[in-house]
């Protein structure tokens, strides 16, 4: 019998992220510089390893797995990894398989992925203003986007909508994002824009927008109550009484949440992250290649990359510079 994850602290580990590739179709501000270098493709896990490495993490307890980039949509074969994955949902040891896409793609996978057994997805969307659109992620168009939201809720898969809060770009459209959330039925949810990677010299969009002032225009137009759920991460919800919408508030940069962390995450190179704000890691890769005929080994990596797991992360807004800024980008380990 395999024992479940749980690190030094008592957690248990269930939940992994993965991100599948470091490319992306857009260049959000935030996240990367215009002529960003990818990492040569021949340094990349094979739809092969990261097939053996999720199932090695299911074996070991994962329950949920979400598949990040980059944009995991671009990466070429994407759909025969998700369809593998699926035989993890059927015999039930993996309960939820889901992605966080930029939606560019959905337009031509949302039937895919629904028939692979993904039921919900995560959307990022910062704007619904096409100039805006397409000044914050350089190479997106909204359009394409949309069709891409209209093509997952027609397949039936549940949308989630993140938005960047970003100072002076989205503030004012909160009500508009929200109203039109509440429209299609879906809930949404903010995120604290962290100090991730080198992003060019870009400071006219990707200002710090405290979420504690997303909430306070929350309270001023709508009846807000708290929810007790928890995900083991970063976000805290809410529901809008007059809407019946849930709405997130994902606040990474807080340290509150990370006696209940459930997650470790997975680079497209095989690099495991034990936590989001720190450098601890461990390559799992040897372990991969060394044996190919044995994931024995690979359940040893895992399981003594778990025993390295930290209590908390270091980021913090509050000290003049931004010590804990991340030298790595979202892109790479996956949001
Ligand atoms: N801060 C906050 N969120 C970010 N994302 C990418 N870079 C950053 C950052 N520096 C978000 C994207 C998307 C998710 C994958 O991560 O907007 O919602
Ligand atoms: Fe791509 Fe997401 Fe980064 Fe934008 S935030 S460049 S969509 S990975």
């Amino acid at each position: 019998m395999n024992t479940p994850l749980i690190d030094p602290f008592a957690r248990a580990i269930t939940y992994l992220r993965v991100s599948v590739t470091d490319r992306c179709d857009f260049r959000c501000v935030y996240c990367m510089s215009e002529n960003m270098t990818f990492l040569p493709k021949k340094e990349l896990l094979t739809l092969e390893e990261l097939d053996r490495m999720c199932s090695a993490f299911i074996d070991l307890g994962v329950e949920k797995l979400r598949i990040t980039g980059g944009e995991p949509l671009v990466r070429r074969g994407i759909m025969t990894f998700f369809n593998d994955m699926s035989r993890h949902l059927e015999r039930g040891a993996l309960k939820e398989l889901t992605l966080t896409t930029n939606g560019s793609q959905l337009e031509r996978y949302a039937d895919d992925l629904a028939a692979a057994g993904v039921r919900r997805i995560n959307i990022s969307l910062d704007t619904l203003d096409e100039g805006k659109f397409a000044d914050v992620t350089r190479w997106g168009r909204l359009p394409q986007v949309l069709r891409g939201i209209d093509a997952a809720q027609k397949a039936g898969l549940r949308v989630k909508i993140n938005t960047v809060a970003l100072k002076g770009f989205n503030e004012e459209e909160l009500p508009k994002l929200t109203e039109w959330c509440a429209e299609r039925g879906m809930d949404l949810t903010w995120i604290e824009v962290m100090p991730m990677g080198d992003i060019g010299n870009e400071n006219r969009i990707g200002q710090y927008w405290s979420l504690k002032d997303v909430r306070a225009q929350y309270e001023s137009a709508y009846t807000v109550s708290d929810l007790a759920e928890r995900t083991g991460g970063p976000a805290r919800y809410v529901r809008l009484e007059e809407t019946g919408q849930k709405i997130g508030f994902i606040t990474p940069l807080s340290h509150n949440f990370c006696e209940s962390c459930n997650r470790v995450r997975l680079t497209c190179t095989g690099e495991l992250f034990m936590c989001l704000g720190q450098e601890d890691k461990a390559d799992l890769r040897p372990a991969l290649r060394e044996h190919p005929d044995s994931d024995l080994p690979l359940h040893d990596a895992i399981r003594n990359a778990i025993l390295h797991k930290p209590k908390g992360h270091d980021f913090d807004y509050s000290r003049q510079r931004l010590d804990g800024q991340m030298s790595r980008h979202m892109s790479h380990t996956g949001g």
